[in-house]
């Protein structure tokens, strides 16, 4: 029987614009704005940065850069660098690119696993394997993210159970971090919840990172509920930018800086200096051509406060 954690007082955030933001955006951001951009979030308090992806060129075009960006960021103390890596050959080319952590991905359901990697869970789990063995003696820490956890936009729903039994494996297999992924925002708070529980109740010792997609406008609310189970560690994209484009339907992630401002405003520490990030957010629209979901961005932090209408006071 799953029993409730504590509320954590502290949480840490995953920035993932500059890989799950880019990669669907229309137009190409050039290298060297990526590189400023990334090196402007490092400066905010961001625990660690998904700078990239690994992929194929043709899968992912908007990230064919990866190398160049890699090589040409500041590297922070205290600021992890990930990339998100689906095969060996992406492993190779990010251990080259002395990433600290690498996140490899995979689906919980075939359908997305043929369409956006090609490759079933049991395919991608082959990869992992031999992934772990490229990768043993680089000291790189190994974290897997499971797209489709809460949904599948091909078959709906995944069973929980399958869910357990995928995470059961990349635990056996030797994976040290997991990222539940809410793919198309197909989640809700009850189901997070339990799931979140149920994780952390078997496997105590892993540490789990939620990753929400607001296509549902559910997404704040999950990662409330995620926290309310004792989750952590969170991915969010800046201006709520994002998707992926292997999944029909898919909208951006989980605002970073909206997330911020909501646990900031409840007293939970993130580390992050949310004047910094907004400052960041505002240039978003210049970097990649039109306006952002974020709404924090818009409406100014709760503390925000306005003069009386002249013929009130
Ligand atoms: N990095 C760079 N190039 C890669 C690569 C990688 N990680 N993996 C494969 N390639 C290249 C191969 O060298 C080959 O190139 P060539 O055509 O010039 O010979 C080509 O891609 C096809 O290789 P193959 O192994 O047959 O891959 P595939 O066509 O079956 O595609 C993936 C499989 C996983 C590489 C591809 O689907 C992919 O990159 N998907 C990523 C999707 C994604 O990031 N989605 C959003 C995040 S959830
Ligand atoms: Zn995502």
């Amino acid at each position: 029987m799953s029993q409730p954690l504590p509320c954590p007082s502290k949480v840490e955030i995953n920035e993932v614009a500059p890989r799950d933001g880019l990669q669907i955006e229309a137009r190409f951001v050039p290298t060297e704005a990526k590189i400023r951009w990334i090196d402007a979030l490092s400066a905010t308090g961001l625990r660690r940065i998904e700078a990239t992806s690994f992929t194929s060129p043709k899968a992912i075009p908007n990230l064919k850069d990866a190398a160049d960006v890699m090589s040409a960021i500041q590297r922070w103390e205290g600021v992890d660098v990930t990339a998100l890596v689906p095969n060996v050959k992406g492993t190779e080319r990010a251990l080259a690119c002395h990433v600290d952590e690498i996140n490899l991905v995979m689906s919980a359901s075939k359908s997305h696993g043929l369409v956006n990697l090609r490759m079933t869970p049991e395919q991608s789990l082959e990869q992992f394997a031999t992934i772990l063995d490229v990768s043993k003696d680089s000291g790189v820490f190994i974290n897997a993210s499971l797209s489709t956890t809460f949904g599948c936009p091909f078959e709906g729903e995944v069973p929980e159970a399958r869910v357990l039994e995928l995470i059961a494996q990349l635990i056996a297999l030797g994976i040290q971090g997991i990222t539940l992924c809410d793919t198309t925002g197909m989640a809700n708070p009850a189901q997070v919840k339990r799931l979140c529980e149920a994780v952390l109740n078997r496997w105590p010792d892993t540490p789990f990172t939620l990753h929400f997609h607001n296509t549902r406008g559910m997404g704040l609310a999950n990662a409330l509920a995620a926290w309310q189970a004792g989750i952590t560690r969170f991915d969010a994209s800046l201006g709520g930018l994002g998707g992926c484009p292997f999944a029909p339907g898919a909208t951006g992630n989980v605002c970073t800086e909206d997330l911020v401002h909501m646990f900031e405003s409840m007293g939970v520490d993130t580390g992050v200096d949310l004047d910094a990030l907004l400052a960041v957010a505002t240039t978003l629209p210049d970097l990649i051509g039109h306006d952002v979901p974020g709404q924090v961005v818009k409406a100014g932090k709760s503390t925000r406060r306005y003069s009386m209408p002249a013929a009130h006071v």
